[in-house]
């Protein structure tokens, strides 16, 4: 342990989602850069772009174009991705949408899409990828979830229950795994300065909002890549369960 802190992770193989920007394009950089093999999983295009640029002689990186909303469309990407590596090391569920809107007034297909995304698409890839982790008696797989999980955030209703439902799916993924070497954590962050933090926590709310977070700054997508990388190494192996907040102290107070 500790001198070898990540290199074992090398050659390994790992689907991300939502890498086509933000949060997910940070933690693939990061993954690619400690040579481990990506597959980006992302609805837009431009996810293509970021896997040409990342593949390299030493590790590669695919892009898969997935619609998360469509249950049948993951199990295809997931299903392609083993009929390329036949395994799969370290999933990352990391997509998310917010939409903002007092409670009274947040529409129903926005629940909807919100619940699908940040919550359902989790629970079916947790479901698909961990036959083959427990198949090769191991892996790591990390939720992105949110400090809206564990506190409450005006207009983000859909949202703070997308986030609180999936780190409790975090923790039964957790117990039911463990026996199977494989490791369940969800990281939560504060606003990290990607296009979904600034649509949130754009103007005014967000100069408020920063004033109550004691660090005094909002987050960087790659100060959530490295904790990421923690977690997937083998010195975290017994931590399972955990949902690691990443907020400047915001949520403590
Ligand atoms: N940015 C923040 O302030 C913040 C704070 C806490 C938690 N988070 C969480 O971190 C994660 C990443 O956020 P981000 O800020 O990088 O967001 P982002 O909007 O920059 O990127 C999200 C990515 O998810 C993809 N995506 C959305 N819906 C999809 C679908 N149906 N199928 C496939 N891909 C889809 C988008 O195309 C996009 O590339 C999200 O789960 C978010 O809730 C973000």
């Amino acid at each position: 342990m500790g001198s070898d802190y990540g290199k074992e992770n090398s050659g390994k193989v790992a689907i991300i989602t939502g890498a086509a920007q933000g949060i997910g394009k940070a933690i693939s950089e990061k993954f690619v850069k400690e040579k481990i093999n990506v597959f980006l999983f992302d609805l837009k295009e431009d996810v293509f772009k970021i896997a040409k640029k990342l593949n390299n002689i030493d590790v590669f990186a695919k892009a898969i174009k997935t619609d998360l909303t469509d249950k049948q469309n993951i199990k295809e990407a997931v299903l392609s991705v083993l009929n390329t590596t036949g395994k799969i090391d370290i999933l990352v569920n990391c997509a998310g949408v917010v939409f903002l809107d007092n409670v009274e007034d947040l529409k129903e297909e926005e629940w909807d899409i919100t619940i699908a995304v940040n919550l359902k698409a989790p629970f079916i890839l947790s479901q698909e990828v961990s036959k083959s982790m427990i198949a090769n008696k191991g892996g790591k797989i990390i939720n992105i979830a949110s400090q809206a999980g564990v506190i409450a955030l005006e207009k983000h209703a859909a949202y703070c229950a997308s986030k609180a439902g999936l780190i409790g799916l975090t923790k039964v993924f957790a117990i039911e795994l463990a026996k199977f070497n494989i490791q369940v954590n969800a990281i939560s962050p504060t606003v990290i300065l990607t296009e979904l933090g600034k649509k949130a926590w754009a103007g005014k709310r967000g100069e408020e909002m920063i004033k109550k977070i004691p660090a005094g700054r909002f987050g960087y997508p790659e100060e959530i890549a490295s904790a990421v990388y923690y977690l997937i190494s083998k010195d975290a192996d017994l931590i399972t369960g955990e949902n690691l907040i990443i907020d400047g102290g915001y949520t403590i107070q």
